[in-house]
C-alpha cells in the first residue's frame, strides 16, 4: 500500500543498508527534491550526513534563511553553508547575454560546490571517516526522461549539485528515484518539513540571475527581491498559488520609463509579472489572475519599491514564449 509513511520506512531501511557506517554528503539547492532527499537520509543515518548549501546570492527573499534555519530546525541535519555571493557577482559583472549568464552561473556553482565539498571531506578525513556517498534528489520522471540508468544522475546534477567531479567516484544515494513530484511532497510533509519547503513552486537553478534582464548587480538583485517578495506574498494571500504553476517576477533593468509620483517626475524600471499555468512546464498558458489581485500587487510594488514605477503583465503562452524571460 502506498503511503508516505511506508515509503519513509522502506527508504530509511534501504539507505541504512546501502550506506553502512560511511559518511554521506548532500547538496541542498533550496528546492523540494534535494530537501526531501536530504531529510530522508538524515532520518536514516543522522550525523553521518553533512548537507552542503552554496548560497550564490541569486535566491529570493527568505530562501537562504529557509535552508539555513527551517530545514535544519525540521531535520536536525548538519549543514555546511558556503557564502559565495561575491564569487557570483564578480563572475557576472558586465554580462548581459542570457546564455553566457547561465554558463557562468553553472560553472561557478560547480567550483563553489567542489570547494565546499573539499572542506567537508577534509573535516571528515580528520575524523578518520570515509565519505563514499553523495545524495541526489533524482525523481522518477528524471530517470524516464534520460532513458534510465546512469544518465539520470547527470541530468539532475546539472540542476542540483552542478556536476560530479570525475575523480571523486562517489556512490549515489537516490531515495526518490521511484517517486513523482506530488509523492515527494507527501514524503517531505511526513518527515516534518515545513510547507514553505515542500509546497514550493519550481524555481530555476540560475535563480534571479535570469530574471534580471541586463547585467546582474547587487542593487538590482535587491530591487527584484523586494518586488518578488510582494508579488509572492499577495499571490499566497489570495489562495491562488496552488493553481498557478509559478510566477516569475522579472526586472527590466536596462529599460526605464517616465512616471509621476506625488508631484514629482520619476524615471524608473518596469517589473513584469509572468504567472503561468502548466502541467509539466513544457507548455504553459498565462494565468488569468483576478484584476483585483493584479491591482494590489501593482500598487504595492510601485509604492514600496522606489526604483520601480511600472508593473506589466506578460500575456504570452508557451510556446511561443518560454516561462522564464532568459
Ligand atoms: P522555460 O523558461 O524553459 O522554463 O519555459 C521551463 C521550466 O524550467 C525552469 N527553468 C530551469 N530550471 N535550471 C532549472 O533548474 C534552469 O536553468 C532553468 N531554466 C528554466 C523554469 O523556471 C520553468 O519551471
Amino acid at each position: 500500500e502506498w503511503t508516505a509513511g511506508n515509503i519513509v520506512e522502506e527508504q530509511v531501511a534501504a539507505i541504512r543498508e546501502q550506506v553502512g557506517d560511511a559518511r554521506v554528503i548532500c547538496g541542498l539547492s533550496g528546492g523540494v527534491d534535494s530537501a526531501v532527499a536530504a531529510a530522508l537520509v538524515q532520518r536514516a543515518v543522522g550525523d553521518q550526513l553533512t548537507c552542503v548549501f552554496v548560497d550564490h546570492g541569486l535566491l529570493r527573499e527568505g530562501e537562504a534563511e529557509q535552508v539555513e534555519r527551517d530545514f535544519v530546525a525540521a531535520t536536525g541535519a548538519k549543514l555546511y553553508v558556503a557564502d559565495e555571493k561575491e564569487r557570483f557577482l564578480q563572475a557576472l559583472a558586465g554580462v548581459t547575454d542570457p546564455e553566457e549568464k547561465r554558463k557562468i552561473i553553472g560553472r561557478e556553482f560547480i567550483r563553489a560546490f567542489e570547494a565546499a565539498e573539499a572542506e567537508v571531506l577534509k573535516e571528515a578525513a580528520a575524523d578518520g571517516a570515509r565519505v563514499q556517498f553523495l545524495v541526489q534528489g533524482t525523481l522518477y520522471p528524471d530517470v524516464v526522461e534520460s532513458g534510465g540508468g546512469e544518465g539520470a544522475a547527470n541530468i539532475k546534477s546539472h540542476h542540483n549539485v552542478g556536476g560530479l567531479p570525475e575523480d571523486m567516484e562517489f556512490k549515489l544515494v537516490e531515495p526518490l528515484r521511484a517517486l513523482f513530484k506530488d509523492e515527494v511532497r507527501a514524503v517531505g510533509a511526513e518527515l516534518g518539513l515545513p510547507a514553505e519547503i515542500v509546497q514550493r513552486q519550481p524555481f530555476p537553478g540560475p535563480g534571479l540571475g535570469i530574471r534580471i534582464i541586463g547585467e546582474v548587480t547587487e542593487d538590482r538583485l535587491r530591487i527584484l527581491r523586494k518586488a518578488d517578495a510582494i508579488a509572492r506574498e499577495e499571490l499566497t494571500k489570495s489562495g491562488l498559488d496552488q493553481e498557478v504553476w509559478q510566477m516569475p517576477v522579472v526586472l527590466l533593468a536596462d529599460v526605464r520609463s517616465v512616471g509621476v509620483q506625488g508631484d514629482g517626475r520619476t524615471y524608473g524600471h518596469p517589473i513584469v509579472l509572468r504567472p503561468v499555468s502548466s502541467e509539466d512546464a513544457m507548455t504553459a498558458d498565462w494565468s488569468r489572475l483576478p484584476y483585483d489581485l493584479l491591482a494590489t500587487i501593482s500598487n504595492r510594488i510601485t509604492n514600496e519599491v522606489e526604483e520601480v514605477n511600472r508593473v506589466t503583465l506578460d500575456v504570452t503562452s508557451k510556446p511561443p514564449g518560454t516561462i522564464e524571460w532568459e
